[in-house]
């Protein structure tokens, strides 16, 4: 990636006051991101369960990475387009973001996997009826309660607009992820803070934390870049794609649950995800 693409700004870190001791396991991650110049990050992250690095997209790479995700977006005729890899060159340099990577190998462990690639175009509402008006969840919401103690999922929002409280940002339940469980109304203790930062930020926010979209109330459109990594560790050695159909036509459907046939994993379109198969997973999940 050149240096024009994006560029990196040093935060202030209060390393030096830390009283934290440090995980041998995320020793590497840790000093990496103090490198970076995102301690004073990386801890917010562990807190609150989510940070903001502003400035780290230059102004000609956040123009034209607006312009392929609003492109790619049109061509479906949707407020929303997956799969975007394989849209164009321009994802690739997002998704490998020096900040985005940093942190996802802090959150997921050296060695995490991309789970998804996505633009959200969020227009002026005159309602609160709307796909974007969604409850407050977490991005984990397909693991059962409890989540694991380590980090599975984290994602780094690419801001290619500004975001002000009327801007429609997302709003995250300040250190939820401590809690380690999904979003329940009876639990509900946790402060909302809208994530408010210029255009050209990494937003990143733990898999756990639950969060939620708040409405555009101001005119023209938010445009933004989701990259999602996880944990590499829940994948099969062994890969029976290529005679999966003949495997679940002679066996069935226990067969088809085996082979990940039934789940959301992998199946996304450009579209987003498959909906049943999402529900599956839904249904299985506390099992
Ligand atoms: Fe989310």
């Amino acid at each position: 990636m050149s240096s024009q693409v994006v560029k990196l700004v040093a935060v202030p870190g209060d390393s030096a006051n830390s009283q934290e001791s440090v995980d041998p396991f995320r020793e590497s991650s840790i000093e990496h991101l103090g490198l970076l110049g995102l301690e004073a990050q990386r801890q917010q992250l562990d807190r609150d369960g989510y940070t903001v690095v502003e400035g780290a997209l230059d102004d000609a790479f956040v123009e034209t990475l607006r312009t392929r995700c609003t492109g790619a977006m049109d061509a479906l005729g949707q407020d929303s387009a997956f799969m975007l890899l394989q849209a164009d060159p321009i994802f690739a340099q997002a998704l490998l973001h020096p900040v985005a990577v940093a942190m996802a190998e802090y959150t997921c462990g050296t060695g995490c996997i991309v789970s998804q690639v996505a633009s959200v175009r969020k227009r002026q509402l005159t309602t609160r009826t709307s796909a974007t008006d969604l409850p407050p969840y977490a991005d984990m919401a397909l693991h059962r309660d409890p989540y694991p103690a380590y980090s599975a999922m984290m994602t780094a929002t690419l801001t290619l607009d500004e975001w002000t409280p009327g801007a429609g940002p997302s709003v995250v339940h300040r250190g939820s992820a401590t809690l380690r469980r999904g979003y329940s109304k009876l639990r509900d203790t946790a402060e909302r803070r809208a994530i408010t930062c210029p255009r050209g930020s990494i937003v990143i926010w733990d898999g756990a934390v639950h969060h939620e979209e708040a409405p555009r109330s101001l005119p023209g459109e938010r445009v933004s870049l989701h990259l999602t990594y996880t944990r590499a560790v829940y994948r099969p050695y062994e890969d029976y794609r290529d005679i999966q159909p003949q495997l679940v036509a002679e066996h069935g459907e226990v067969m088809a649950g085996l082979l990940g046939a039934n789940d959301p994993f992998g199946k996304n379109t450009p579209r987003g995800h498959d909906r049943s198969k999402m529900g599956y997973a839904v249904r299985v999940r506390n099992s």
